[in-house]
């Protein structure tokens, strides 16, 4: 059987629809193993013209764009050998409600008062609309963060990239293992890495900081080296752990004492329910001094496809020779973007209005639900599951087995996406993360397939 999938680009730069025949067993090939095979089929499409442009070398390093192409690579083997097959994807950790109306209709107001004199702007202020700005300072950082310190970006992802771009390729990076792998993939695409070493299936020149059920998945920061950047995500992707306010006073005092500069994710903060877990990293004493936060209405608003995100860079943080960062990234915001779109940040806006907040608060909370329902499915069915609690992903322990064997005979056995713990970094091998962004028929059907499948 052929299949066809999805354009894509290939290593000659090409972009190409895939062909790839029906191979099973490749699921289940190691690592190492898929990624010479992903070499091999690639090289196959580099005949023909070619200009006299030397590739990325950096970009050459990278092992495939690896995890969800081959997700999808397998799922579309799944479908071809089982063309009746009604998969269910609790895989990507893609939001799937509909955007409440006073968020759309702003968004929609302001679309249509783009057609009119006075409602028309063009270019705005690369850095967002003052008001927004000020807005999601007084709302997610009262009284710790001013909105001229904070950056309107189109996502999250976008602003780590540009915080990569400005950091340049002399750095050192730590990341979480596992982790949300855009911060090693800019990293290698930047240069502040070796080569891909196929035996740990790490990069060479990154600090990998396993995060595990034995460590309470925070890091062991005694025995972790030193680097110039410091990425932390909380709550976490994949492991949905969240970290407590005593362990970010370590992580802020880590990053003190090493006079590194701490990159925090908080894409999830508004999941957070412990009351143990701060929702910035500014309610820690002294982070103004090391740290820089990025965060995203991506997954409280359902905008992962309207785009709009933030990042925040205190006055306080300055490189060695006492230059703030700030300015750097004023910088690279101005130079690489020209603002997030204006009709947009009208959505913005409307979010964080009584009736917004009242309304993401609601759609958090059906994630939420949904989180716990597929967690007590596998706690019900004896795995031992984390996270899922203070985050929408449960992280679904397979007792060491190969996170790729793992999601492979869920897919076989129950026609449901979920995400190989080990496409997060090696630490995440044994694991399997389960996604709450469903709809909720999807959710009690997949929860039906898992009890059948994998009762005892
Ligand atoms: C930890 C983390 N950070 C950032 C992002 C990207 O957010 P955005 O949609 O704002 O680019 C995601 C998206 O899945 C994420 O999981």
């Amino acid at each position: 059987m052929v299949l066809v999938l999805p354009t894509s680009t290939s290593a000659c730069g090409i972009r190409s629809s895939r062909v790839s025949s029906f191979t099973t067993s490749r699921a289940l090939q190691s690592r190492p193993q898929r990624i010479a095979a992903n070499r091999a089929s690639l090289a196959v499409r580099c005949e023909g013209f070619t200009t006299q442009v030397k590739r990325n070398e950096n970009i050459g390093k990278l092992a495939a764009g690896y995890l969800f192409p081959e997700i999808n690579r397998i799922k579309g083997e799944h479908l071809a050998k089982n063309p009746d097959a009604e998969i269910i994807s609790l895989g990507i950790g893609d939001t799937t409600e509909p955007i409440p109306d006073v968020i759309s209709k702003a968004m929609s107001e302001a679309s249509l008062g783009l057609s009119t004199p006075e409602g028309y702007s063009g270019y705005g202020a690369e850095a967002g609309q003052m008001p927004l700005r000020e807005k999601l300072a007084e709302t997610f950082y009262p009284g710790m963060i001013e909105g001229k310190q904070l950056f309107v970006s189109d996502g999250s992802k976008c602003d780590i990239s540009r915080l990569q771009m400005m950091f340049g390729n002399s750095v050192s990076v730590a990341v979480q293992d596992p982790s949300y792998p855009a911060y090693v993939d800019t990293s290698v695409m930047m240069g502040m890495t070796g080569e891909f070493d196929a035996s740990n299936t790490q990069y060479k020149n990154i600090a990998y900081m396993p995060c595990l059920p034995e460590n309470n998945f925070f890091p062991d920061l005694a025995n972790t080296p030193r680097t110039d950047i410091v990425f932390f995500c909380s709550p976490n992707n994949p492991t949905g752990a969240s970290a407590t306010k005593a362990q970010l006073e370590e992580l802020v005092a880590f990053c003190k004492k090493n006079g590194s500069i701490l990159v925090y994710d908080a894409a999830y903060s508004i999941y957070i329910e412990n009351e143990d877990c701060p929702k910035t990293i500014y309610e820690i004493e002294g982070a103004k001094e090391v740290a820089i936060e990025t965060a995203s209405f991506s997954k409280m608003a359902g905008f992962t496809g309207v785009r709009l995100g933030w990042t925040v860079v205190p006055a306080e943080l300055k490189y060695s020779d006492g230059w703030p960062v700030f300015n750097d990234f004023n910088r690279v915001m101005g130079t690489c973007f020209n603002g997030a779109s204006n009709v947009v940040q009208a959505g913005g806006l409307a979010c964080l209005s009584d009736e917004g907040m009242a309304a993401m608060y609601e759609l958090v909370a059906f994630y939420k639900e949904n989180a716990t329902m597929l967690k007590k499915c596998f706690d019900d069915l004896g795995f031992k599951t984390y996270g899922g609690v203070d985050a929408p992903y449960v992280w679904v322990s397979f007792e060491g087995r190969p996170s790729w064997e793992c999601f492979t005979e869920i897919l076989e056995k129950t026609d449901i996406v979920t995400t190989p713990g080990v496409g997060f970094g090696p630490a995440g091998d044994g694991f399997v993360r389960v996604s709450a962004f469903g709809r909720r028929e999807n959710v009690i059907t997949a929860i039906g397939r898992f009890q059948k499948a994998f009762a005892k």
